[in-house]
């Protein structure tokens, strides 16, 4: 497991070799800024080979940084990271049982608000209503654990808070239309492609802690995941193709800039823009659906979505709340 906080010697090597990425940083050079020997620079380097970055070294002239490493290391999400809160401590994995379950054990500690977790493939992933969540190498896998100051009613106000920051920021970052499907949901042309999960404890009537799972099948092979989901009657799709290009740690700095700020509006109170800006761009409102919840299922049309996020259904003139479930379009 690597975090952002003790990984500094390798997290400065590569912030010098990115900032001299058209010449050739001197062994010499790399020991000196660093306080290190060069036996140590040298192991360091090697190491950051084996990480996926690659890196030219010419005997008697130095280094080069000749390409990025794909992973998701927490200096390379640090790095040009704009959030006050959301990232100051990022606990990375290879691979993990389940990054929430992870968060789970980091929120029995103090000083943690705001932690992510991150993993580059997961075990035994968790969905929403117990289900499993398969997380092959290519996703983004992530937790985020945060502390809010807030009611225990306002808990349901995070799936959709935190669904629309990721199809705002996948818009912004790979310029792709993402639909929203209630209750969080993020497909495109229809196909799932990210799925939140919240765990929520709650403490004499005040939030004691949210973990805030996100799954994006970022770049991954779509029927890997479908096999395993056979039973169920939705289709999968991959933000990026196979031969595409495109920087999950762009998306990923960018969506957690605007949790943030949308964190930062429910704060304020601001609860309104996020419902408008969430119909704006839901698949569900105005749709006939069929709802499966823990006590049955319901039929009726979505009319729209409370200041809560439970969804509205009209049924002969009768308007039922739902605050939690599952829905299929008829
Ligand atoms: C859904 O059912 O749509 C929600 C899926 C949430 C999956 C994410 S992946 C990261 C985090 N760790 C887990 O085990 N689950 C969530």
């Amino acid at each position: 497991m690597y975090t952002s906080f003790d990984e500094t010697t390798l997290d400065k090597i590569v912030t010098l070799l990115k900032s001299h990425q058209s010449e050739f940083l001197s062994g010499e050079k790399l020991s000196k800024s660093l306080a290190l020997s060069r036996a140590a620079v040298w192991k360091n380097i090697k190491k950051l080979k084996s990480l996926g970055y690659k890196i030219e070294s010419r005997p008697k002239i130095g280094y080069r940084l000749r390409q990025n490493t794909n992973l998701l290391f927490p200096w390379e999400i640090s790095d040009g990271l704009q959030t006050d809160i959301i990232g100051r401590k990022i606990y990375y994995f290879d691979k993990i049982d389940s990054t929430q379950n992870f968060a789970l054990e980091l929120a029995q500690k103090p000083h943690e608000n705001g932690s992510i977790v991150i993993a580059e493939r997961q075990t035994q992933g968790r969905g929403r209503l117990n289900r499993k969540w398969i997380s092959p190498k290519g996703g983004i896998w992530m937790s985020i654990l945060l502390r809010p100051n807030f009611e225990p009613s306002y808990t349901s106000l995070f799936p959709m808070a935190t669904s629309l920051a990721l199809a705002v920021s996948i818009e912004k970052t790979l310029k792709i239309k993402t639909e929203l499907k209630w209750p969080n949901d993020i497909t495109i042309k229809g196909k799932k492609v990210a799925g939140i999960l919240i765990d929520a404890s709650i403490e004499s009537n005040k939030i004691d802690y949210l973990i805030i799972g996100i799954g994006i099948n970022f770049k991954i092979n779509p029927s890997t995941i479908s096999k395993s989901i056979k039973q169920r009657n939705y289709a999968i799709t991959t933000l990026v193709k196979k031969d595409q290009k495109g920087s999950p740690v762009e998306l990923i700095q960018q969506f957690l800039f605007e949790l943030e700020q949308t964190y930062n509006r429910i704060l304020t109170n601001s609860i309104e823009t996020i419902r408008k800006e969430w119909i704006r761009r839901s698949s569900t409102i105005g749709k006939n659906v069929t709802a499966t919840t823990t006590t049955g299922t319901l039929k009726g049309k979505a009319v729209g979505i409370d200041k809560t996020g439970a969804l509205l259904l009209s049924n002969r003139s009768n308007i039922q709340r739902l605050l939690a479930g599952d829905i299929t379009y008829n």
